[in-house]
């Protein structure tokens, strides 16, 4: 099966009982075991070790991205978590991408430095900066690509070759362009981490995440806290997940598409100073982005003249846009990094990895691409 057809039949079977044709939501907390001796027999006890609908959200993702198994979690965070408490003990040290989310930088530098774990933010755009980084007690190389907010993207065959070579194993965040345009597992990495809550959900109904393991006994370490910690995804979400993925591959062409086309824009605005996105001859990393990933997906950022006053002015003025956080959906949003998803960053680390106060992320939805340029031109023209 070929990825559009695995997105909608992959995994799933007609429910047996009725022939329903979409995955039912085991809505149940226990499952009745016959007897004793046959405990666990139809292989559910109790929904937070396992759920039949997540069971099939869980292999769907694993196999969209090509792996032998799947953990799903409540959010994109709590996969992330469950991540470094599979691999990092006290004592233990992870390398991690110098530009990711907010909340993964807050995860490591205010929770997991309490249990004695150390960080290193490092380059990962630079597999010999990565290799520099690890130390005798380095457990575990977090790796976002392209990293939010400034999309800068990891070689992910080159850092998953340094892991090898040290036994290290090497997680990557697949949240902005998912295995339909970017195959970590196949590039060498041993963990693809999602938020499900952006593309895969695609409608802004759902929070979840999901990780996927190129070996059993990863996996095995990743479900084991998944079920220790009560992490898991809840059924409904599943469910919403499993019917949003269906369409991924053409929402993502679709949103891309208009991404481009919002970035030329912007890119020939007179008011407008810098525009990045992974698709544009300009962008820093674009042939990095053309080699790893089939697709540039629909994150772009920008600054204008003026700084962070004049850009605040431009995400109060649009209309069609919507301020909020979040990405991936049909809906179009914009967001301001340093006020909402990397408040909890540093100024001084925020300023040394490029995530400016005047930078505007964009996350480019479905809509009509000429709307949105139209919004955007109103805007920039009235801020
Ligand atoms: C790249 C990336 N990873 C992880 C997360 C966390 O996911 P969630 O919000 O579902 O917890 C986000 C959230 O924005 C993200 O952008």
């Amino acid at each position: 099966m070929r990825f559009r057809t695995k997105q909608i039949h992959g995994a799933v079977e007609p429910d047996p009982t009725t022939g329903a044709i979409l995955t039912p939501i085991h809505q149940s907390t226990t499952f009745v075991q016959p007897s004793v001796a046959e405990y666990m027999a139809k292989g559910y006890s109790y929904s937070r070790t396992a759920n039949p609908t997540v069971r099939v959200w869980e292999d769907k993702i694993a196999l969209l991205e090509g792996g032998v198994d799947a953990a799903a979690f409540g959010t994109g965070m709590s996969a992330i978590n469950a991540v470094f408490m599979a691999f990092l003990d006290a004592g233990s040290h992870a390398v991690v991408s110098d530009v990711a989310y907010g909340g993964t930088y807050r995860l490591a530098t205010k929770v997991f430095t309490r249990f004695g774990v150390e960080f290193t933010f490092a380059d990962t755009s630079d597999a010999a900066a990565v290799e520099a980084a690890i130390g005798p007690n380095t457990q575990l190389i977090l790796t976002e690509t392209p990293a939010n907010p400034t999309l800068k993207y990891t070689d992910i065959a080159a850092v998953s070759e340094v892991a090898k070579a040290h036994g290290i194993p090497h997680a990557v965040d697949n949240t902005f362009l998912t295995p339909y345009y970017q195959r970590p597992l196949e590039l060498g990495a041993d963990l693809a981490i999602h938020s499900t809550t952006k593309y895969m959900d695609g409608h802004n109904a759902t929070v979840g995440g999901s990780v996927v393991s190129a070996t059993a006994e990863l996996h095995e370490r990743v479900a084991f806290v998944q079920n220790a910690t009560g992490s898991i995804m809840s059924p409904q979400v599943a469910w919403l997940t499993l019917q949003g993925v269906k369409t991924l591959s053409e929402r993502m062409d679709r949103q891309s598409d208009n991404a481009l086309r919002v970035a030329r824009f912007l890119e020939a605005h007179p008011k407008v100073t810098t525009v990045r996105y992974p698709g544009l001859e300009s962008f820093p990393q674009h042939d990095l982005a053309k080699r790893q990933a089939s697709g540039f997906g629909a994150m772009l950022w920008f600054e204008v003249e003026g700084g962070r006053e004049a850009g605040i002015r431009i995400m109060d003025a649009v209309r069609l846009w919507t301020l909020a956080e979040n990405l991936g959906s049909v809906e179009s949003l914009v967001t301001h990094p340093v006020t909402m998803t990397h408040a909890d960053v540093d100024e001084a680390e925020r300023a040394r990895v490029g995530i400016t106060d005047g930078l505007v992320r964009l996350s480019v939805g479905l809509e009509d691409a000429e709307d949105l340029i139209e919004d955007l031109a109103q805007a920039l023209e009235n801020a």
